[in-house]
């Protein structure tokens, strides 16, 4: 039998992979946009910097990381997310000691080992961005606003934002005790006892009713911030307002990575079932340290891009990719030995900025408007001996059939017009 991709792994073809590329695009352009620039970070880590990163109490690193030791014998896994990295190659090539913030965007394949199911995959994409070195809420709004407006230029109108504050190290521990002091009061199983001991703000994640009926009187951090972050998160939210960007505060939001600090927001879908999240992040204060670098705030957030496109998909009528990716005009050689001016004609046409493509092979003159037809295009440019000896194109409008006559040196700016008004 032949191969199949390992389980989990998550693929784009087209046409389909159309809709994952316009995903990947609009958050490019949001970032490019706000003046971020592009990394393009290790795909692979030393494992320490995950588990002291991400975090040794957190799902992703006890139970979802692909760790392996490598031919040298060194403890290597594949990113489960990209914050940590990110951080890491900034720290590593001193970017931190210019100016700051230092505001940088990269999208990738990321990889954890969870039970795959629609919209939860072993390995899947994300865009992420990062904006180090500034305690300014205006940041975090900056951040969220940028995720807002590019879900919006997507199309998107079905999701909603939660944002919450998980305190600093001042306020967060006093918080912490009185939380397990609460749930150490309940009536849990073993392995969500040993979690309020190691990892209490989980219990409140937790998704069964059981659970989740129990903790409706838990304490809330929002109770307990300290001044300095209670102010930071009444910052945050009147910026959200200025900005006219909706939210809901979400005292229970906890995320699934322990670097947190302060302002944490999600974003959900309302339509992609149990894996509605469809990007999230937060500051991140003390990472820096936890990674051996100085102290050096931070805040940014992820998007799942799989679920981007299934959010598009439940969304748009006919779920085609918006116009911009398609080819635009398909050249037909009438004959065997017009296939060289067919080729010359369309690489003019892409110098100049139109998306061209040709019939290759010998397929006849059927199999190629046949081709022409599937390949979306506005135009097939039809090129025979007639043609060749009158430098001439033969332009068939593939929509309704007409056909022009154009000088092959015209063709470029023949096309352009036409394209202009046909998409
Ligand atoms: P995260 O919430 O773990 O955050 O992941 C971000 C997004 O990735 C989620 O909202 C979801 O859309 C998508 N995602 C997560 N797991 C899967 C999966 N198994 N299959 C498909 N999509 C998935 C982070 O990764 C943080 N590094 C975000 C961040 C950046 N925080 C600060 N800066």
């Amino acid at each position: 039998m032949a191969f199949q991709a390992p389980k989990g792994v998550s693929e784009y073809v087209p046409p389909r992979s159309a809709l994952f590329e316009e995903a990947r695009e609009a958050f490019a352009t949001s970032a490019r946009r706000a003046c971020y620039a592009y990394v393009e970070t290790a795909v692979f880590e030393d494992t320490a910097l995950f588990v002291r990163g991400v975090g040794e109490s957190s799902d992703v690193v006890t139970r979802e990381m692909y760790s392996f030791e490598d031919r040298g014998g060194r403890e290597i896994t594949l990113r489960p997310e990209f914050t940590a990295g990110v951080l890491r190659s900034v720290l590593e090539h001193n970017l931190h000691k210019g100016a700051l913030p230092v505001k940088v965007w990269t999208q990738g394949a990321v990889f954890r080992y969870e039970r795959p199911q629609a919209g939860r995959y072993r390995q899947f994409y994300q865009f992420d961005l990062e904006a180090i070195g500034t305690e300014d809420p205006a940041v975090d709004a900056e951040t969220i606003a940028l995720g807002w407006d590019a879900y919006a230029s997507l199309g998107l109108r079905q999701y909603t934002l939660l944002v919450n504050s998980l305190g600093d190290k001042t306020c967060r521990p006093v918080y912490r005790e009185a939380l397990q002091k609460f749930l150490r009061g309940l009536d849990l199983d073993g392995p969500t006892r040993q979690r309020i001991e190691l990892n209490p703000l989980r219990v409140l994640d937790d998704k069964r009713p059981e659970v989740r009926g129990q903790l409706a009187n838990a304490p809330v951090m929002a109770d307990y911030l300290c001044a300095e972050c209670k102010a930071h998160h009444d910052a945050v939210r009147n910026l959200l307002n200025a900005l006219e960007i909706p939210f809901t505060d979400a005292p229970h939001l906890v995320r699934g990575l322990d670097y947190y600090t302060r302002t944490t927001y999600e974003f959900d879908h309302a339509l992609l079932g149990a894996q509605s999240g469809i990007g999230g992040g937060g500051r991140y204060d003390g990472l820096s340290e936890d990674i051996g670098g100085p102290p050096l705030p931070g805040i940014g957030f992820a998007v799942g891009l799989d679920r981007i496109v299934l959010a598009i998909e439940s969304e748009r009528t006919g779920a085609s990719a918006q116009p911009g990716t398609g080819c635009q005009v398909f050249g037909v050689p009438l004959g065997e030995d017009t296939h060289a001016d067919v080729l010359t004609l369309i690489t003019a046409l892409r110098r100049a900025g139109v998306r061209a493509d040709m019939s290759f092979g010998t397929r006849g003159l059927k199999g190629a408007m046949k081709a022409a037809d599937r390949s979306g295009a506005a135009f097939a440019a039809l090129v025979g001996e007639q043609e060749r000896r009158h430098g001439t194109v033969r332009m068939r409008d593939l929509a309704d059939g007409e056909q022009y006559d154009v000088p092959a040196t015209d063709a470029a700016a023949w096309l352009i017009e036409r394209l202009g008004t046909h998409r």
